[in-house]
């Protein structure tokens, strides 16, 4: 694509307009494919990973993404650049933009990435922040489409029973945009944030998606078609892990919990899980998991998600 074309950044899932996911999603099944007929789309260009938390899908999907479309990577690990502490990351921005031709940034404040895609020349992808985890919400969605058939999106009603965290947050956001229905059950103290809930609400009304709330895992997931969970500890929160985790109890998706959903319902979870606390074991090997399917389409999905932001492509 041409430099000099508007550009778009992945921050946050409502950067996004509902035709743009429906296209990324066509993009990824091609991807998926026909995967041979994109490998030199970014010949000579380096992406820059920086991450000031550990990653094992985020980190490694897009170097190899990078790879298999013909570019190269390079990652930063939290000390290598110590965005805002080295140096301000406003100035990081600029002067890396001057030799990279895209970044996936994984931060503990939201607003790093904010601030770094304000000063950025090239595009910024937000591979999670504290705030929200758009990558793997619009793998999450093309996993549930590819499954349940992209005709039927309509018809499946998505479970998430855990935490109000950055993973739900962007759940939240892409499904109501796409018209599915979406239930969620999280303890009370621990809900999603309040303003994310509303603009969900509100993409809701316009796509007819049907968004229900609650504190109670087993009303979540009747009759629903995915149950989806995450950890209850997130990075970054180790210091009130035992306290959370109390919380939790009652919100293990299990054998049990699932009796409770549609037959045929499918378990999802972004990874990475703790056997025993938020998932049971059972569950994670068992027959109706989707988990490493929906490991396996981040490469994919990021992939489509590199195209779409960095080619002309969009
Ligand atoms: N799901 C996900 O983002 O995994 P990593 O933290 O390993 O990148
Ligand atoms: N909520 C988790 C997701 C990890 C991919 C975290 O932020 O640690």
């Amino acid at each position: 694509g041409s430099d000099c074309e508007a550009m778009k950044h992945l921050v946050s899932a409502s950067d996004l307009t509902r035709d743009e996911i429906a296209f990324l999603m066509e993009l990824a099944s091609r991807l998926k494919a026909h995967p041979e007929a994109y490998a030199d789309r970014l010949e000579g260009r380096t992406l820059g990973l920086i991450f000031e938390k550990p990653s094992t899908r985020t980190w490694a999907s897009f170097h190899a993404g990078m790879s298999e479309l013909g570019g190269d990577s390079l990652y930063f690990g939290p000390q290598d650049i110590a965005l805002g502490k080295r140096e301000e990351t406003r100035d990081v921005a600029r002067v890396l933009s001057s030799y990279l031709a895209g970044f996936v940034l994984r931060t503990f404040a939201h607003r790093t990435i904010t601030e770094f895609a304000r000063y950025s020349r090239r595009p910024v992808i937000n591979g999670l922040s504290d705030l929200s985890h758009p990558c793997q919400a619009l793998t999450d969605l093309f996993t549930v489409r590819e499954h349940w058939g992209a005709e039927n999106l309509r018809k499946v009603k998505v479970a998430f029973v855990g935490d109000g965290n950055n993973v739900l947050h962007s759940l939240l956001l892409v499904f109501a945009k796409m018209g599915l229905a979406f239930s969620y059950a999280t303890p009370k103290a621990h809900e999603p944030k309040a303003s994310v809930v509303r603009k969900a609400r509100e993409l809701a009304r316009r796509s007819k998606a049907k968004i229900t709330a609650s504190h109670t895992p087993r009303e979540a997931v009747r009759g629903a078609q995915v149950v989806y969970t995450d950890v209850w500890v997130s990075m970054g929160e180790e210091k009130e892990g035992p306290v959370k985790k109390k919380a939790f109890r009652g919100f293990q998706v299990n054998r049990k919990l699932l009796r409770g959903a549609a037959r045929e319902a499918c378990v999802m979870h972004c990874l990475p899980a703790h056997r025993g606390e938020e998932i049971s074991d059972e569950v994670m090997e068992g027959k109706h998991s989707l988990i490493f399917e929906q490991a396996a389409n981040r490469l994919t999905v990021g992939k489509a998600i590199l195209l779409y932001l960095m080619t002309s492509l969009g």
